[in-house]
């Protein structure tokens, strides 16, 4: 494992923070504070093709492999994780499994659109009363024949109210635990599909966060995703990769509460020199910056893995863990660091240290990642 960046990386990593700082940062305040969703950001990110950045060329995407996806996911959370967890639920939980698991005429059919970016993407696992355990669906498809019947609802949906295609898990036959349960691709249009209200969350507060509710939605049978029964392990194959992004996300949060930190640490004073000459400030940087670095070694190893086909279950779940934690703590520090003025919405901290909290909670809490982590190195 190479670990200096190549040139593509670097020109990737210069591209992403290019758009995040003088394309994002303008108005993040105000998405932040008005729960506006990022149309514009978005738009600018389908053109600049980190939508549909890691499907194949083949299928219209970027081709790009996971490291460079980690590398834009990191830029853009510095700025906006907004828009790096519509970045990531669309490339690692909607494209991801369909280009892994799907026929070529899924591909052809929705693949495509995904890899534009024009279309968004969305991805249903969680329900009102099954979040960290997935086996528990209660959303039905039952087997009409040549279609699935879907009803149930689906909670705490990325791109709920934006995406146009879905992909769904849900029960075909609770008899058979998670064997009977499938993944399909559902059209926004269907009919009996409707979305809830936005959520008005702590963080990530102008990305797109609803239900979805399925009311006898006719999903044709080539909708679905594998082979029968195989929705369970379609899912938890897809959260491997998607917490990647993830631990990513809390790497971006970090990364940009500690910049911020350092910068106004050198140009602060209190008794009579910068506050970053006071030992008890540097000691929290040297603190974020060796917790920043350590995650970002167990990303691109998570990455390194998952591009080189080799198994990522734990290093996945040890990235996520690890810079979600740490994520949470440094961004209590940066604010603690910027003192009266850490508290108020100009210096960007608090809301970083709000986006941070949602890292340890999504595509498994922590501890559904030490569940993971415990189970694979006892057994
Ligand atoms: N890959 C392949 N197969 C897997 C697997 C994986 N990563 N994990 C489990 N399986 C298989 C097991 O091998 C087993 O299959 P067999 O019976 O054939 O051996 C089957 O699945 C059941 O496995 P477990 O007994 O380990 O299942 P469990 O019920 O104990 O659950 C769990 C394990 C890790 C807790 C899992 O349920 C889990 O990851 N839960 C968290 C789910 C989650 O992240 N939810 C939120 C995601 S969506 C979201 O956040 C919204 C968004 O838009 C961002």
């Amino acid at each position: 494992m190479n670990l200096e960046l190549s040139e593509e990386h670097l020109l990737i990593q210069k591209a992403a923070r290019d758009f995040a700082q003088n394309e994002l940062k303008l108005e993040v305040i105000d998405r932040d504070s008005n729960s506006k969703y990022p149309h514009k950001a978005v738009k600018r990110m389908a053109e600049l093709g980190f939508l549909g950045m890691t499907v194949s060329e083949k299928y219209g995407g970027g081709g790009m492999d996971t490291l460079s996806y980690v590398i834009a996911v990191e830029e853009i959370s510095k700025v906006d994780n907004s828009c790096s967890v519509i970045l990531s639920a669309h490339n690692s939980l909607a494209c991801w499994g369909i280009e892994e698991y799907g026929n070529e005429n899924q591909k052809n059919k929705y693949l495509r659109k995904l890899a534009t970016g024009k279309t968004i993407g969305a991805f249903c696992l969680s329900e009102p009363e099954s979040g960290s355990d997935a086996t528990q669906q209660k959303t039905t498809a039952k087997d009409k024949g040549d279609y699935y019947l879907l009803n149930g609802t689906k909670n705490w949906i990325t791109n709920g109210k934006k995406a146009g295609i879905y992909v769904v898990i849900a029960q075909t036959d609770s008899k058979k635990g998670h064997k009977g349960i499938n993944a399909f691709i559902v059209e926004a249009e269907s009919k009996g599909l409707s979305t809830g209200i936005k959520e008005d969350k702590l963080g990530i507060r102008s990305s797109d966060t609803s239900s979805v509710m399925f009311q006898d939605v006719i999903v044709p049978k080539e909708n679905r995703l594998g082979p029968e029964g195989f929705g369970f392990k379609y899912a938890m194959k897809t959260l491997e990769g998607g917490r990647i992004g993830i631990a990513s996300q809390a790497l971006g949060i970090a990364g940009g509460a500690y910049e911020l930190s350092l910068e106004y640490s050198k140009q602060r004073k209190t008794f009579g020199k910068p506050i970053c000459e006071h030992q008890v400030i540097a000691f929290k940087l040297a603190d974020m910056a060796t917790d920043i670095e350590a995650a970002r070694l167990l990303i691109q190893k998570s990455a390194y893995e998952k591009d080189h086909h080799k198994p990522y279950k734990l290093s996945s779940s040890m990235a996520k863990l690890f810079a979600s934690e740490m994520a949470m703590k440094h961004t209590v520090e940066a604010v603690q660091i910027h003192g009266g003025y850490g508290f108020v919405k100009e210096f960007h901290v608090e809301r970083l240290m709000r986006d941070a909290k949602i890292t340890q909670i999504y595509e498994g809490t922590s501890e559904i990642q030490k569940i993971i982590i415990s189970r694979s190195i006892l057994k």
